[in-house]
């Protein structure tokens, strides 16, 4: 029987992991598969939520560590991980997308021998993305983990192409598809019935759904400000449309330090929710007119959902997101974003297309491979 440990921490880790787990419960005579959870996001509604809507059980071990600066987080998460490794030995390590807690423990694994005399496998999902912008804390995240992966399951063309030109052997690299779009399309009949529209009393295709927690837009307080001003245009632009808004613990935050809040709340049409759950959001991107964003797994579930996105970064590290998807990179230019939401309102905007290998099969693609390679 082999061990496979899968580490999540962060929200976006969750859906990504959520069908992978489902199959290799399908092998459950082969592998068993134990989930750890760093708690690098700890508030109900940014992970508990997820374990239930994603039918997940409980982590079968919870590190607690929380928020801290950078450096603190990722070396508590290494110190307390070391000593699960060492306790369960696994055979594998599963580890997902760019956040502190996927490149803590992949430094961990590399770093431990096994009774083989080798280090602890690693298998990185969601490998390969670049955005080449090195003050994102999640770019350096993905390069670390990358270069110590022994197996890199690629989301789209563009990633095997950066890994190929970073020198890893091609041998370790499977286009395999997103494991985040399997989630997506495996739930989206029971995201259907959420009830989120009418509690929020907004009707489909009348609102623009909003998502701001970059470290380059919210801990910067004249880029907040220009973000307050874009939304005041979009007010002018069409004064019927509603601006839903999740805010995220940090953006929260920061409004608070800048003294921005009067300013903020004084959007018009602004509606302000806490985080919400995967349904009710899957929902809300779903029925809205268009998106607002920074986060990469977004310009992802609607270019899948064929929902026009404008992301507000200088850059993407998912480029068939806006090369064949729905998705436009406008940074915090303001001219650029009103021109497409001009688009959007005339229905002119680009109509976009699934990305290959976004068919809710790359968790069975990828179990297959590891399955094979733990022989
Ligand atoms: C992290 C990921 C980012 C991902 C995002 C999704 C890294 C480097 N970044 O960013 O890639 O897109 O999650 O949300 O790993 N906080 C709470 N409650 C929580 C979690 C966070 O209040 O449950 C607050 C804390 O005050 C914390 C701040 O949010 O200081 C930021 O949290 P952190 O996990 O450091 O990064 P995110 O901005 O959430």
């Amino acid at each position: 029987m082999k061990k496979i440990i899968s580490v999540v921490g962060a929200r976006p880790n969750f859906m990504k992991m959520a069908p992978v787990h489902k199959q290799l419960l399908k092998h459950k005579s082969k592998v068993t598969h134990r989930i750890v959870h760093t708690g690098q996001h700890y508030d109900r509604k940014m992970s508990d939520v997820f374990f239930r809507e994603l039918e997940l059980p409980k982590p079968h071990i919870y590190l607690g560590i929380g928020s801290r600066t950078h450096a603190v987080q990722k070396a508590m998460i290494m110190t307390e991980f070391e000593k699960v490794i060492l306790k369960e030995k696994p055979d594998l390590v599963l580890v997902y997308g760019d956040v502190n807690s996927t490149a803590a423990a992949a430094i961990v694994c590399s770093k431990i021998l096994t009774d083989s005399g080798r280090s602890v496998p690693v298998a990185h999902i969601e490998s390969g993305l670049r955005s080449f912008d090195r003050t994102m804390p999640e770019e350096i995240n993905r390069m670390i983990t990358d270069v110590l992966a022994d197996f890199l399951f690629v989301t789209e063309p563009g990633g095997v192409k950066n890994l190929l030109n970073e020198g890893i052997d091609k041998n370790k690299i499977f286009f395999t598809g997103n494991t985040m779009i399997d989630s997506l399309g495996s739930y989206l009949k029971k995201a259907k019935r959420s009830q989120i529209l009418k509690e929020l009393c907004i009707s489909p295709k009348n609102y623009t759904l909003v998502t701001l927690h970059r470290p380059s837009n919210v801990d910067n307080k004249e880029n907040l400000k220009k973000i307050i001003s874009i939304f005041k245009n979009i007010n002018k632009l069409n004064p019927a449309l509603d601006i839903v808004f999740p805010v995220h613990p940090r953006t929260l935050k920061m409004l608070g330090k800048f003294g921005l809040e009067d300013h903020f709340y004084s959007i018009k049409n602004l509606i302000v929710t806490e985080p919400l759950g995967y349904f009710d959001f899957l929902n809300l991107i779903r029925n809205a007119k268009f998106i607002l964003t920074d986060s990469g797994g977004i310009q992802e579930e609607t270019t899948f959902l064929k929902v026009p996105c404008i992301t507000l970064r200088e850059n993407t590290e998912r480029p068939v997101t806006s090369e064949i998807g729905t998705n436009v990179i406008c940074g915090l230019d303001e001219k650029k974003i009103m021109k497409h939401i001009m688009e959007i309102e005339n229905g002119k905007f680009k109509k976009g297309r699934t990305p290959k290998l976004w068919d809710g099969k790359a968790a069975e693609r990828i179990v297959k491979v590891l399955l094979k390679k733990l022989k």
